[in-house]
C-alpha cells in the first residue's frame, strides 16, 4: 500500500489524515496516511528514514516547511518562489519538493467563495513564511494591486522587492491606507498565537472580503473585528482542504472533489 504522512510538531491536531482518507474513498484508491511527529532539529533523519522505507509522499507543516524545501533533491517553481515546501514526493531520481499552499488559497477564494482576484485591490497582512508561500499564486491571478503591510515594515519591503517581477506588488505602511481593499488576507501568525492584530486603518469597509489563513477558533478574533467593519469573512479551512487536493494531484495525478470533505469538516 502507498504510504504517506503529515510531518509536523505538533501534529496530533492535523486534519490531513481525515481529509486524505476521504479523498481515497472518493477516488476508490487505497492509501495509508499517518501523522509523523518529528522532534525539533530532527527533520532530515526522520524524512530520510520514511523515504528509505518506501514512503511515497509527505505533507509538511509547521515548523518544518523550510527544512522540507532544503531536504529535497529537486524543487518546483512554486516551491522556489515560496522558499518552503508543504509537500514532498518520492520520484525515481530522488525526493521532489512542491508547495500547494498558494494554489489551495486561490482555489478556495476563487472557486469555493467566488471571490474575484483579477483586477482587484488585495492587501496581504503579514510578511513571514506564510505570506511568502502564497504571493506568487496570488499575483498569477493578476490583481490590480497586491499591497503588503507588516508590523515590521522592512520585511514587507523585502517581500515586495523579491516578488516585483511577478506583478504589481508593493509594501505599504499601516498608516498609509487611504482606500479600502477588495480583499484582505491575514497571513500573520497573530491568530495562532492568540494575539491581537492591529489592522491598517481604513483597509476594510462594507463589501471587503476578509480571509484568515488560520481556521476555526484561531481565526475568530480577527474575523470578528473584520465583521464589525461590514466585511464578508472566511477562515482558512477551505484552503486546508484545497491544498490537500492539490497535494493529491501532485502525488497521484488526479484532483479529488473537495466540497463534501469541506462540509464535513465545517459540520464537525
Ligand atoms: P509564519 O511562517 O507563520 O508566517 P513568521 O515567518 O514568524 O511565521 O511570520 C509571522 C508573521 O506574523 C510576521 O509577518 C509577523 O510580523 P513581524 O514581521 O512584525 O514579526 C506577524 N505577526 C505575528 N504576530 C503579530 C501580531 N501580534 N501583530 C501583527 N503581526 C504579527
Amino acid at each position: 500500500m502507498d504510504r504517506y504522512v503529515v510531518i509536523g510538531n505538533p501534529v496530533a491536531h492535523s486534519r490531513s489524515p481525515l481529509i486524505h482518507s476521504r479523498f481515497a474513498a472518493q477516488m476508490r484508491e487505497t492509501i495509508d496516511y499517518d501523522r509523523l511527529f518529528v522532534p525539533l532539529g530532527a527533520f532530515d533523519e526522520h524524512a530520510l528514514r520514511f523515504f528509505a522505507a518506501g514512503g511515497r509522499g509527505a505533507n509538511v507543516t509547521l515548523p518544518f516547511k523550510v527544512d522540507a524545501y532544503r531536504f529535497a533533491h529537486a524543487r518546483s517553481d512554486r516551491a522556489r518562489a515560496a522558499g518552503a515546501a508543504n509537500l514532498l514526493a518520492a520520484r525515481e531520481d530522488g525526493v521532489f519538493a512542491d508547495n500547494t499552499d498558494g494554489a489551495g488559497l486561490v482555489a478556495d477564494l476563487v472557486r469555493n467563495l467566488g471571490i474575484a482576484i483579477a483586477g482587484r485591490r488585495v492587501l496581504m497582512v503579514g510578511a513571514g513564511g506564510a505570506a511568502r508561500g502564497v504571493l506568487a499564486p496570488l499575483l498569477a491571478e493578476r490583481p490590480a494591486l497586491l499591497a503588503i503591510a507588516n508590523r515590521t515594515p522592512a520585511r514587507a519591503l523585502d517581500l515586495a522587492t523579491r516578488f516585483a517581477s511577478a506583478g504589481p506588488v508593493e509594501a505599504i505602511g499601516f498608516d498609509a491606507v487611504s482606500d479600502a481593499f477588495d480583499l484582505v488576507v491575514n497571513a500573520t501568525s497573530s491568530s495562532t498565537l492568540g494575539e491581537n492584530l492591529i489592522l491598517p486603518e481604513g483597509a476594510i469597509a462594507a463589501g471587503t472580503c476578509v480571509y484568515d489563513m488560520a481556521y476555526g477558533e484561531a481565526a475568530n478574533a480577527f474575523l470578528d473585528q473584520a465583521r464589525e467593519h461590514g466585511a464578508r469573512v472566511s477562515d482558512g479551512l477551505g484552503m486546508l482542504v484545497e491544498q490537500a487536493a492539490e497535494s493529491w494531484l501532485v502525488w497521484r495525478g488526479t484532483r479529488p472533489q473537495t466540497a463534501a470533505v469541506l462540509a464535513e469538516l465545517r459540520a464537525a
